[in-house]
């Protein structure tokens, strides 16, 4: 294994877990009314935990690997480009987290030429943290996960994700093709914790059809450290993710 990855990889599983600390921290202030919220845009929060979550990580990772690029969903990317990139969502899930609801994380990966090699994915609510290194397989805390091989879906729930950048039609068409297979189906609103849970076994699927990088590239090498069929294709300006156990695959894809 490669020394300077498996480092980089502790760290990203401690940072993960301090920023999380920090994250819950402002969802208690919010009991207390003590949050500021900015609208981005329909449906699109963001407040002070996301911009201070995001500002202690940028500061660790650009302190401890300054060759390294950055890109977060509140403070953008590095302008220089690098081989390795740090791609972080400090809340993923803000609407939940505002909401004072309990599914969302810290979302950490680290990108090599485009391709992520580490997924570090972090619930505070529940302290379980979800963590992938390309090759080594996928934890929940200290135990491998990994997806159902099995050639049918015995259990049969998927969690989708929408976006209203892409018609509406998609997900209606989904939500029909599970429905008539007798699949049940959520919307958890929270992309990264929701791929963490199909490659934990707790969905069986999930599929979004436009997402950004800081929502998926950590789950996508957890869930394929998991042997989850994975696609996360590039599209104009973000990505359509498809997560699923392989007997779903077909089906989730239409
Ligand atoms: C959003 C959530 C949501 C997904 C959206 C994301 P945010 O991220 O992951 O579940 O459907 O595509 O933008 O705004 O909570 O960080
Ligand atoms: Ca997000």
């Amino acid at each position: 294994m490669n020394n300077e990855l498996q480092k980089k990889y502790d760290f990203a599983c401690e940072l993960a877990k301090k920023a999380g600390a920090i994250a819950k921290d402002y969802q208690d202030q919010l009991l207390k009314g003590n949050l500021e919220i900015d609208v981005k845009g329909h449906q699109d929060f963001v407040s002070d935990a996301d911009r201070e979550t995001e500002r202690y990580i940028r500061n660790q990772i650009e302190a401890t690997y300054p060759e390294d690029g950055f890109l977060g969903e509140e403070s953008g990317a590095t302008a220089e480009s690098c081989a390795g990139v740090w791609v972080v969502d400090p809340i993923d899930g803000t609407t939940n987290f505002l909401r004072k609801q309990s599914a969302w994380c810290v979302s950490i990966a680290y990108v090599v030429n485009g391709e992520p090699v580490m997924g570090v994915i972090y619930d505070p609510s529940l302290d379980e943290l979800f963590h992938a290194l390309q090759g080594e397989g996928a934890y929940l805390n200290d135990r491998l996960i990994e997806v159902y091989q099995g050639s049918e879906a015995f259990v049969g729930l998927v969690n989708l994700g929408y976006s209203p950048k892409m018609p509406l039609e998609n997900y209606l068409n989904t939500m029909q093709r599970l429905l008539n297979q007798g699949i049940e189906h959520r919307r958890h609103g929270s992309a990264a914790l929701g791929l963490a849970h199909v490659a934990a076994g707790r969905f069986d699927g999930y599929r979004e059809d436009f997402i950004n990088a800081w929502d998926i590239m950590a789950g996508v090498v957890i869930l394929r450290e998991a042997k989850a069929d994975v696609t996360a294709k590039q599209i104009e300006g973000g990505y359509a993710i498809q997560a699923s156990i392989p007997a779903l695959t077909a089906l989730l894809a239409g």
